[in-house]
């Protein structure tokens, strides 16, 4: 009798995990961080990574697998053949081109067009009822572009949009208040980057918001300028790239946070990017951030803030601008 054979008695054949399947497109900087958040937060334990560059996957999947030890039973995948994604729950995409020193987000919309006229279609053949999670940059473009390739209903199209951004403002109002960051609450909705709004009138520390207590707060006539923690939002991504030629840990972490609401079917509020048409008066079909309720189907709801003049202003040259660049796209 085999080691094996004598080793344990079969009672019942293990069952695979499904409906927790979670594909990563590009194993760069980004997808990287994004699949290390997932296994060690236990958001998900079963990943299917898939990239141009094969030694990378391979190398990658290896590295993770060696850390099996430290993970739950986790099964993962890697390879260049969009097969390995089927089923996928979720598919969050990060592959393409970031930008160098010097660039705008906006300046990599075309080449990153093409990118995902590539992985879009492979990833909706093999898994037909999943929900995207676009990352790639200019998030709320290319979001609109998967929406368009995808053929995908608008709640199963997300882009991680101004999640990223709305953590970055709570980080330095819980260092300029001296909380803890989870305790300080706020959004930034519309692009994600340089057009960016902060929605100051629902800035909050359990309840009490800052706006009551400084009316002025976030306008040019501001004593205490709280706008410039917002400026310093808009900026940090620039430094971040300055200093280490890239951004990973924190947009790795705030997709992680995004799949494990929609798998959890947590029904818990995100600002990402999604379907703005019909929101705050907008006409056109661009993708900006909007506070979303996400859970197993998608988006289940979009938050209606009351916005001040000034906010609903800007949000509005966020759409114009989106629809604008839209308009240029080579499809
Ligand atoms: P990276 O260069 O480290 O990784 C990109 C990966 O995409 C590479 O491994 C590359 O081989 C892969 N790739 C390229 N073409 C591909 C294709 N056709 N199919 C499959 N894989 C392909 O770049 P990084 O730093 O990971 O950034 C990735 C993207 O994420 C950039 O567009 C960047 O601007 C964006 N980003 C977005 C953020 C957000 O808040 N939405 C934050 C940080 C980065
Ligand atoms: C960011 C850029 C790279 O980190 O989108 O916000």
């Amino acid at each position: 009798m085999a080691t094996i054979e004598k080793l344990f008695q079969p009672v019942q054949e293990k069952l695979d995990d499904t409906g927790n399947k979670v594909t990563v497109v590009g194993v760069g900087q980004v997808g990287m961080a994004a699949v290390f958040s997932m296994l060690t937060q236990g958001v998900t334990n079963n990943i299917a990574m898939v990239d141009v560059m094969a030694d990378k996957l391979k190398g990658e999947l290896m590295d993770l697998q060696h850390g099996s030890a430290f993970m739950r039973n986790a099964k993962i995948q890697a390879s260049t053949d969009y097969s390995i994604s089927a089923g996928s729950k979720i598919c969050v995409v990060t592959a393409g081109v970031r930008q160098r020193e010097g660039e705008t987000r906006l300046d990599l919309v075309q080449r990153n067009t093409d990118v995902l006229k590539i992985i879009i279609p492979q990833l909706v053949k093999h898994s037909p009822d999943t929900i995207l999670i676009i990352a790639s940059n200019p998030v709320d473009i290319l979001t609109y572009v998967s929406w368009k390739l995808s053929g995908l209903p608008k709640h199963r199209v997300i882009g991680s949009g101004t999640n990223l951004d709305s953590a970055r403002f709570r980080y330095l109002l819980s260092e300029k208040l001296g909380i803890a960051t989870t305790s300080c609450h706020g959004y930034i909705i519309g692009e994600h980057g340089d057009s960016s709004v902060p929605v100051w009138s629902g800035v909050n520390i359990a309840g009490v918001r800052l706006s009551d207590l400084n009316q002025k707060i976030g306008s040019d006539s501001d004593p205490e300028n709280w706008k410039e923690t917002h400026t310093m939002v808009v900026k940090s991504a620039y430094e971040v790239i300055k200093l280490k030629g890239y951004t990973s840990w924190a947009i790795g972490l705030s997709l992680s946070q995004l799949a494990q609401a929609i798998l959890s079917n947590a029904n818990s509020v995100h600002a990402v990017s999604t379907y703005l048409k019909g929101e705050h008066d907008i006409n056109d079909e661009v993708f900006l951030s909007l506070p979303c309720v996400l859970g197993r189907s998608g988006v289940c709801d979009v938050i209606r803030q009351p916005l001040t003049h000034t906010e609903r202003s800007q949000l509005h040259q966020s759409a114009d601008l989106m629809a604008k660049v839209q308009a240029g796209i080579q499809f």
